[in-house]
């Protein structure tokens, strides 16, 4: 059931699954950061999609040469570049869905929240915009520190008047995509055939992959299942490391909000059964915002799937992700209620 790009090679894989629905295809694309690391090679995923027929790029730098480059690619999305604040309204005007990469990247030694000071308010102003221009687009953050960006951008719309949880995720599709590529490394299994679900959040402990729910069924001695539970946890911190200073995932970011986004876009014109693990206002813990998979529909969130049964050791892996959970959302909501 789950939405997956990984059975082949990715361009062709991208195309195929576009043009294999019958997802209506009038639709206006915005990505706030376009120029970046991983706002960039998303960009070029986008405009080689059946599924985008504008692609509106956002940035506070170099928006004018991305866009210039992209727009001689001979595929349908009419490709536009907006620099600069006074730019903004315009970018996001009419976008049924926004992806939100915009801000700085960890370093090493940095945890995802030592990134909270630069990026809330880039958060908060970028959504601001949307809140006004866009209220009834799919908000899709991918910005770290997501477990408290996302609050940031429900309190936002919530100020606005025009909140609707329905509607605002965080991108936590790079924790399935490594999971599923880890675990069938470490089972010689085909990985196009593998699907593991990752509840929780985005960082560190709060990043709980759902081994016993693996599909298809596997297992492990349990000091190899926690040594891989650890390596999924610290997969973002294992490229930081190996970036060197250079910033951190790129390209499986771009490959994993693609596939996040195109599963949004066809729901959005009606295909049934896409599910993606996304990080959404939810009553399935005694924190507001939690992954789960959720099935995906017309308005956004369709239904949450919830997390279902876990084993002994997976409820530990959930309380143990609680209460670093619970103060990043709350610092999220602080920022914007108490500015
Ligand atoms: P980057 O520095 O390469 O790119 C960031 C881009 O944001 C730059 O082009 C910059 O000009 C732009 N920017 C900065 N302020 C802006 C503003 N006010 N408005 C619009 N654009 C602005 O960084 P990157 O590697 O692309 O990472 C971007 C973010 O994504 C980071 O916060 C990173 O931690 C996060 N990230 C999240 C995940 C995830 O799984 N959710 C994975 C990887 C990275
Ligand atoms: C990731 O998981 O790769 C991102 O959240 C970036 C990071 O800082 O690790």
């Amino acid at each position: 059931m789950f939405s997956r790009l990984a059975r082949q090679p990715l361009i062709i894989s991208i195309v195929k699954n576009a043009f294999s629905t019958s997802a209506k295809t009038d639709t206006k694309v915005a990505v706030l950061g376009a120029s970046g690391g991983i706002g960039q090679p998303l960009s070029l995923l986008l405009k080689e999609s059946p599924l985008v027929s504008q692609l509106a790029l956002y940035d506070i730098a170099h928006t004018p040469g991305v866009a210039a480059d992209l727009s001689h690619i001979e595929t349908k999305a009419k490709v536009t570049g907006y620099l600069g604040p006074d730019q903004l309204k315009e970018c996001v005007s009419g976008a049924q869905l926004v992806l939100i990469p915009a801000g700085v990247p960890r370093k090493p030694g940095m945890t995802r929240d030592d990134l909270f000071n630069t990026n809330a308010s880039i958060v908060r102003d970028l959504s601001d915009a949307c809140a006004q221009y866009c209220p009834k687009a799919i908000m899709g953050i991918v910005t770290n520190p997501v477990n408290s960006t996302v609050p940031i951008v429900s309190e936002v719309f919530k100020k606005r008047g025009v909140y609707d949880p329905k509607r605002i995720f965080g991108v936590t599709t790079l924790d399935v995509v490594r999971a599923n590529t880890f675990i069938a490394e470490a089972k010689g299994l085909d990985v196009s055939k593998i699907n593991v679900p990752v509840i929780g959040g985005h960082a560190g402990a709060t990043i709980i992959p759902i081994i016993s729910q693996c599909t298809p069924p596997v297992s492990f001695p349990e000091e190899e299942r926690d040594r891989m539970i650890k390596r999924i946890q610290n997969a973002g911190t294992e490229v930081v490391e190996a970036k060197a200073g250079a910033g951190s995932a790129t390209l499986s970011m771009a490959y994993a909000a693609a596939q996040f986004g195109f599963s949004v876009l066809e729901a959005l014109g009606g295909v049934e059964g896409k599910v993606e693990c996304a990080y959404i206002y939810s009553d399935e813990t005694k924190v507001k915002y939690f992954a789960t998979p959720i099935l995906l529909g017309r308005e956004g969130v369709e239904k949450n799937l919830g997390m279902g049964k876990l084993l002994g050791y997976e409820v530990d892996l959930l309380k143990a992700a609680l209460p670093e959970l619970q103060e990043s959302i709350q610092k999220g909501e602080d920022f914007v209620l108490k500015g």
